[in-house]
């Protein structure tokens, strides 16, 4: 039997960048942030029919340790990139032996190019694999098995504004705010379609061990979430703006100063933040932030919209401008995603 299931990236405003337990992958601090609406993942799992349920059909093993009997289909070509991530993530849900999965994959924008494909890919994998093996599995459960195969996307599972908290025991991920209590709009700039350099799981490790900025940031990363998340509360803008900006700037402070240093930054996404500024001396109400990678994300209120991807578009080295409003959370669908975020 064949289980779908859609997500939606998320884009944080106040950034995870760096792990207190690299085997768990649990975050060394919190986050926060916003669910799209528009860019889908979806996902389809099937374990064999003769399989499901049965624990003697062993996965086979490569010589890495891999269960190399899944398969996994991105974007309709087989990925095997991937596959041993998606592996991992359906040995924790399942454990092993388990049957061996296969796994179609498809997304409605690029992948790997820091527009946080991984969070909607993980959220509707563990949401599919859940039903495909008939577990029960409660949104708590299923945040930390996504949170496990990739950080961003335990945030996924749930809809809006979303704040994840780091405990002893794991993660506790909420929505702290529904898309319809605060329909902020995200104008997404693309600079690069292209598949980034370095992965975040690695760079982050990286900055962690090198940076000597890194201590400081995460110690003060618990400021930034409660200034973020009384922003919330308040529905103040501004002061959710000059936050979400302040931590992006510093998060990437962390990366450049990282040995090797990890820059994302093209110079069409400094040309996207100099736009923005410009806007922000008009009082439009936006603000940017960027992750691993070169598209910068304006955050405005629904009146700016308009005004923010006009401007953006028109800005050099801007390939394309993707406008979206907040979205809900992984769920499952009865059929394959159709090709469209209305389908879906
Ligand atoms: O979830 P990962 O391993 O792809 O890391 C996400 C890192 C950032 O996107 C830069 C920040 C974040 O909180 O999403």
């Amino acid at each position: 039997m064949w289980a779908h299931a859609v997500a939606q990236p998320n884009i944080a405003l106040i950034k995870y960048w760096g792990k207190r337990d690299t085997e768990r992958n649990l975050p060394a601090a919190g986050s926060l942030s916003v669910t799209l609406e528009t860019l889908w993942t979806g996902m389809s799992i099937e374990f064999p029919a003769s399989a499901a349920g049965s624990t003697d059909i062993s996965t086979e093993r490569s010589a890495e340790g891999l269960a190399n009997t899944d398969r996994l289909v991105v974007n309709g070509r087989r990925d095997s990139a991937m596959l041993a991530r998606v592996s991992t993530c359906l040995d924790r849900m399942l454990g092993n032996p388990r049957p061996p999965a296969a796994v179609h994959s498809e997304s409605n924008f690029p992948i790997a190019a820091g527009l946080a494909s991984s969070s909607s890919a993980f959220a509707a994998l563990v949401v599919a694999a859940g039903r495909a093996a008939d577990l029960s599995i409660d949104a708590p459960a299923l945040a930390g098995f996504a949170g496990a195969a990739s950080g961003s996307a335990a945030r996924s599972i749930h809809e809006g504004i979303v704040e994840l908290r780091v405990r002893d025991e794991g993660i506790d991920v909420r929505s702290i705010a529904a898309a319809s209590e605060w329909p902020l709009q995200v104008v997404i700039a693309i600079t690069d379609e292209g598949a980034k350099a370095t992965a975040s799981g690695e760079a982050m490790i990286r900055s962690a061990a090198t940076s000597p900025f890194y201590q400081s940031w995460i110690e003060r990363q618990e400021a930034d979430l409660e200034a973020a998340r009384d922003a919330v509360r308040d529905r103040d803008f501004e002061k959710l703006g000059a936050v979400s900006e302040y931590n992006c700037l510093k998060m990437h402070s962390v990366m450049w100063t990282s040995k090797p240093p990890i820059v994302y930054w093209n110079e069409a996404t400094v040309n996207a933040l100099e736009a923005i500024r410009e806007l922000q001396r008009t009082k439009l109400p936006v603000f940017f932030t960027i992750d691993a990678g070169p598209q910068v994300k304006a955050v405005c209120l629904p009146e700016a919209s308009a005004a923010v991807s006009a401007a953006l578009s028109d800005t050099a080295g801007v390939r394309k401008v993707i406008v979206s409003g907040l979205g809900r959370g992984a769920r499952l669908l009865d059929e394959p995603p159709a090709n469209s975020a209305d389908g879906a």
